[in-house]
């Protein structure tokens, strides 16, 4: 079995997944040319807070938005060829009934116990807020707008209680802290036999090193459980607790195998999960979440009585041009975007072309995936075949001739076989696509040196031409079994063009010989760079956001209607007082034309407060009164600049009076 990591059902699929979904896909494929059972499983990992508040914000049940969104994202998957076995969801009748054995499993061996914790709650939206959805100023380096659980700017880790001034993401109240009673799993008490685990696993050594910190800062106990309302399965035996997402999401990839197994009956999902089975399992997932994977994933199937993972394999990020994806520069592409332009094998190969089996971030720089895929792709590689199969079907009908011209140079194609193979199963994709181009150069020397379009203009040579077409023809048919993983619409045209109804690795080995093509159609077109200019600038006009670890944190954009409920007004600054207790606000006093607002602003270290008493600002006049730890604000006073000293507060002209509107 094999999985790729869940994608949450909240948002579209985009170039940064398909670095895993395509990675995963050529494996699984490749075990199955090698002639393997393999079952290769994904779903939509549909639980939890953000799904839940996504769905209300769309007005319609999380079950429904789940639905249509995983099947939006099957779909874009499709596309790219990625061809799971079974696509499930986490809300299945197979999952619940899974999270329930594993749960009652572990209470029964005294791996899960009750703990009372504090937790920031919402008292507007009346509910328990997670660490994401609290923000607050970071308490390391004050940069102010950090979620609750990590500082972007300075990468201090903490809990939502060390923010300063925390606000609750929801309704924008402060949070109050409140106590609730939590389910843990004691991931202490697996601490030898995940030493014993990650040993057989033969991870990769980035994860290795990443698990030898962890066990050294001392593993800590997982807390599994949130309060309601939640949108996940309900902890049997209680009311109003839920069973976390992180516990349920990896839980997926057997109820999908399960949801598999009972519609096919030559697997039995009991005996492939016990422990000793002859079976495997294998899983890829994204460098940031290891430690689900390798630490919470095998410690909770262990303690329940379920067989382990045999590896985890975990790949980096993706980023275009060198830098995260970003909207404003075009380059957070949607799986849609990009099929609305281009072919999805070009994207295929350049990710292979690029894969290693390590955790480093890989690159999709946009002016070489126009090269690389024209030069290897269109250049190299088909070149073979539409430089011969034009003389096979007008000259000879098509027939391929019963020998080999050069059997000694097919013998070079065929030795490559299990170093190329080797290289699959390590995920050095690199180093395979690497060995097939070296061999596709050797391809088109030989038809360079022999020149069929010469021979062919000479009577006496026919038979001649036939043979070197037939080599050459072969020589790109072996390569193309080679890449079956890799490119496999390309691979079923080429069995299309020799009559095969499928291929095995071994097919590389065994040349076609006297039998008959059919007609020959272009393979592949060039990668035209107007269609990735237009890729990117559809990309620059997208407005959807996905919250992924991979992306940057452009923010959303709004329409001319939301921008003009904005109410923009000349106000003049009354009075400027410091703050007790805050370092960076000021107390404003502004005069609306007539109406006093007090509002609270974050510019202390740019403005001495009496150098702005007089003077006329905008301020946003319209803005929900915000109750902050030192009283309630009620506007905004717009401003720009880097922060710190350099803000800039925006003037209102000399003309302007205070109360009018800003146009
Ligand atoms: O990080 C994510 O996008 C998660 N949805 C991955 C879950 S993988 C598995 F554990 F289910
Ligand atoms: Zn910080």
């Amino acid at each position: 079995m094999v999985s790729s990591a869940l994608p949450y059902a909240n948002g579209h699929m985009h170039m940064g997944h398909l670095v895993e979904y395509i990675q995963s896909d050529i494996w699984a494929r490749f075990q199955k040319l090698r002639g393997h059972q393999c079952t290769f499983v994904c779903a939509a990992d549909a639980h939890g807070t953000p799904i839940m508040i996504k769905a209300r914000q769309e007005g319609v049940a999380p079950e429904v938005m789940v639905t249509r969104v995983a099947k939006e994202q099957h779909d874009d998957l499709k596309a790219f060829d990625v061809a799971f076995d079974n696509f499930h969801t986490t809300h299945s009748a197979e999952n619940q009934q899974l999270v329930y054995r594993m749960f009652e499993g572990l209470r029964a061996a005294g791996h899960i116990y009750i703990k009372t914790i504090e937790q920031a709650y919402d008292d507007q939206e009346k509910m328990f807020l997670p660490d994401r959805f609290v923000k607050g100023t970071c308490p390391r380096c004050k940069t102010e707008e950090q979620y609750g659980d990590a500082c972007e700017s300075c990468g201090a880790t903490y809990s939502p209680n060390d923010l300063i001034d925390p606000v609750s993401v929801l309704s924008g109240s402060t949070p109050v802290w409140k106590e609730s009673d939590h389910y843990f799993f004691r991931l202490s008490n697996f601490e030898s036999q995940l030493r014993t685990w990650m040993k057989s696993a033969e991870l990769h050594q980035h994860i290795t090193s990443k698990l030898e910190e962890w066990f050294e800062a001392g593993l800590q106990d997982w807390d599994i459980s949130r309060d309601a309302p939640y949108f996940g399965f309900k902890i049997p035996g209680t009311e109003d607790k839920y069973f976390y997402v992180w516990l349920d999401a990896p839980v997926g990839y057997l109820a999908s195998f399960l949801h598999y197994c009972n519609r096919h009956d030559d697997l039995d999902f009991e005996e492939y999960w016990t422990p000793g089975h002859d079976t495997e399992v294998y899983h890829f997932i994204g460098k940031d979440i290891v430690y689900f994977h390798t630490l919470f994933w095998p410690a909770v199937l262990e303690g329940s009585g379920f067989r382990t993972p045999n590896s985890v394999f975990a790949h980096g990020f993706l980023t275009v041009n060198g830098k995260k994806m970003s909207k404003s520069r075009g380059t957070f592409i949607k799986a849609r975007t990009y099929i609305d332009n281009l072919d999805p094998s070009h994207l295929r190969y350049y990710y292979a072309a690029k894969l290693g089996p390590g955790m480093d971030d890989v690159d999709l720089n946009l002016d070489d995936f126009v090269a690389r895929v024209n030069s290897d792709l269109v250049g190299k590689l088909v070149n073979i075949a539409s430089r011969c199969a034009g003389f096979i079907s007008k000259q000879f009908d098509g027939a391929l001739s019963p020998k080999l011209d050069d059997p000694e140079l097919f013998s070079e194609f065929v030795d490559a076989s299990e170093a190329i193979a080797g290289h699959y199963e390590r995920r050095e994709y690199s180093k395979a696509m690497r060995i097939i181009m070296t061999l596709a150069d050797t391809a088109n020397r030989y038809i360079e040196d022999k020149k069929p379009w010469v021979m062919s203009k000479d009577k006496g040579k026919g038979g001649e031409v036939q043979l070197v077409c037939t080599q050459g023809l072969n020589m790109f048919r072996t390569l193309m079994v080679y890449l079956a993983p890799v490119v496999p619409a390309l691979a079923g045209k080429t069995r299309v063009l020799f009559q095969e109804d499928s291929w095995s690795w071994s097919s590389a080995s065994n040349p076609m010989l006297g039998t008959a093509l059919t007609e020959f159609k272009p393979l592949l077109t060039r990668v035209e760079p107007e269609q990735v200019n237009k890729m990117v600038e559809q990309s620059t006009a997208t407005t959807d956001v996905r919250n992924t670890g991979s992306a940057d944190t452009d923010t959303d954009e709004i329409t001319i209607d939301d921008f003009t409920k904005v109410d923009l007004r000349v106000a003049r600054i009354e009075r400027a007082e410091p703050v007790d207790g805050a370092d960076k606000l000021l107390k404003l006093t502004l005069d609306l034309g007539g109406e006093s607002r007090t509002v609270f602003a974050g510019i202390k270290a740019a403005y001495e407060p009496q150098a702005l008493e007089g003077r006329l600002v905008v301020a946003v006049a319209n803005l929900k009164p915000r109750k902050m730890r030192f009283g309630m604000s009620e506007g905004m006073v717009l401003a720009a600049g880097p922060g710190g000293e350099e803000i800039f507060l925006l003037s209102a002209d000399a003309g302007a009076s205070p109360g009018m509107r800003v146009k």
